[in-house]
Order: structure tokens, then C-alpha cells, then sequence
């Protein structure tokens, strides 16, 4: 499963994309943090993050989901990865898109790295909404985590809806420079919880391409857009640098 990976814009891929064929639609936009995002270790990656105002990055990202949900499968569901800026404005939003009763989770995945502010608690989690397309049909898989209590040691548990795993730090070696390269391991985790095998995974903000080797490696088929040729050459590299999940 080589991936299909495009360099586009969200919004003129797509219409790209066959009608009703994505099981899964994860995004991690931009977050609208008001700064510029710049690789590390040498990578030249740099992308736009800032909007006037919190209304026109909310009509941004309504125009792109519009655009979007004739692909997804009426059994599909939607990930979409925020933070504390504009995850209520997001909810709100998909709400109006899907429908409240769409709803499935508001999922908080804590990574611990990052500084903190003498004025406020750390802030140290993103947001990940999910939300399918039909409550009766939709495919979800409960993901098992390691128990951490005595009693259930070296046993597994249901994972809740708050997902502990380290953000990536300066010496992962899958760290490829690109800035705000998420977790193999969590998109590992979402995707084999939210896609059936065999299906489709799209990801039309991919950057470095984790949710397209993640998708890869778990047998579903990976399609990624990103308007960054930077980030679809990183990507395209990652999807081909193992031949074993082609
Ligand atoms: C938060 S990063 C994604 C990081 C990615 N999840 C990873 O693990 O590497 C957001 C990405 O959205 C891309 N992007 C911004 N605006 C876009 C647009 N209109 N269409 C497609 N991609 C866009 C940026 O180039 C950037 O790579």
C-alpha cells in the first residue's frame, strides 16, 4: 500500500476524491496560533498558522469540510485535531456540519513536553473531536492500553477518552525535522479504533505523512494532501522508506 499523497490545497482536492469512499477523514489543521511553524534539524518546512480573526479560520475550515463530506462513507467518521484556541468553535461547527447527535468524543491527548507559564496551569493536551456519520453504523474498534494499576499488571484495559503518549522529542528517531510532526503511535492508536482494515484514510492537512504510514502499516489505504511540497516530499519519503507495508 503505497499511499496516495498530492501536493493541493484541501479545498481543490477535494472534489479530487471518488464520492463515498473515505472511512475516516483525520485532519490536523493548522491551529490558528497567530506564529509561523518552522521545521527543526535542517528541514526548510515553514507553514502559515495565523488568521485574522477566529471567525475567518472557522469559515476556512467550514468551506474545507464542506467540501469534503460528499467523499466519506456513510459508515465513515471524522477526526478533527485542535487545541484550546478554537476547539469549542470547532465543536460547534461540526455540530452545525453533522449534526449534534453525531458526536461521539471529545478526546484530550496529553503529551507532557513543552514549557509552562508562572500565570496558568501547563498547558499540555490537544483536542481531538470525533464524530461519525451515522450513530448506528459507524466502525470503532475500543483500543486496549496497558493497565497501569498493581492488580492488573502486565494486563491490558479499555483506553479512555484522555490518550497518554509523549509528544515526540528531539532524539525520536522518527523525528524527521517537520514542524508539528504528531506521534506514529497515536495516529497508530486512532486509526485502528476508527477504520475498518482495509479501509480508506484521508488526511488532507498530512505534513510529514504520520497518519499515512501510520494508516499503512495497519493495512488501511492512506490518502494525504498537503499545499506544502516540503511536507508531501517528507511524506512521500516516509511512505516509501518501508517497503514492508506496500
Ligand atoms: C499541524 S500540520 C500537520 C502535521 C502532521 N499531522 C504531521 O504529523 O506531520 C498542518 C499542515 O497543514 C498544511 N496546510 C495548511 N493549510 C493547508 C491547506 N489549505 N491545504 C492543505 N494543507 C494545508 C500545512 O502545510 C501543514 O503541513
Amino acid at each position: 500500500m503505497s499511499g496516495k499523497v498530492s501536493r493541493a490545497d484541501w479545498i481543490h482536492f477535494a472534489p479530487s476524491l471518488t464520492p463515498r469512499s473515505v472511512d475516516l477523514l483525520y485532519a490536523d489543521p493548522p491551529f490558528n496560533t497567530g506564529k509561523a511553524k518552522s521545521g527543526t534539524r535542517g528541514h526548510t518546512a515553514k507553514y502559515h498558522d495565523s488568521w485574522p480573526t477566529t471567525a475567518s479560520y472557522i469559515a476556512w475550515l467550514r468551506e474545507r469540510l464542506v467540501a469534503t463530506l460528499p467523499a466519506l462513507k456513510p459508515t465513515a467518521s471524522v477526526l478533527l485535531h485542535v487545541d484550546y484556541r478554537t476547539s469549542h468553535h470547532v465543536r460547534l461547527l461540526l455540530d452545525d456540519l453533522l449534526g449534534p447527535d453525531r458526536f461521539v468524543n471529545h478526546l484530550i491527548w496529553t503529551y507532557g513536553l513543552g514549557g509552562s507559564s508562572p500565570r496558568s496551569f501547563a498547558r499540555k493536551h490537544d483536542d481531538i473531536l470525533f464524530y461519525c456519520l451515522d450513530p448506528k453504523k459507524y466502525y470503532f474498534k475500543p483500543p486496549r492500553v496497558p493497565a497501569t494499576s498493581r492488580r492488573m499488571h502486565g494486563q491490558t484495559k479499555k483506553a479512555t477518552d484522555v490518550i497518554d503518549i509523549p509528544s515526540l522529542n528531539n532524539m525520536a528517531t522518527e523525528r524527521t525535522g517537520y514542524p508539528t510532526q504528531k506521534p506514529l503511535a497515536l495516529l497508530e492508536l486512532l486509526i485502528e479504533a476508527c477504520s475498518p482494515p482495509g479501509g480508506a484514510v484521508l488526511d488532507p492537512c498530512c505534513g510529514s505523512g504520520t497518519t499515512l504510514v501510520a494508516a499503512a502499516k495497519l493495512g488501511r489505504r492512506p490518502i494525504g494532501c498537503d499545499r506544502s511540497s516540503a511536507a508531501v516530499r517528507t511524506a512521500k519519503r516516509r511512505l516509501a522508506s518501508n517497503q514492508s507495508w506496500k
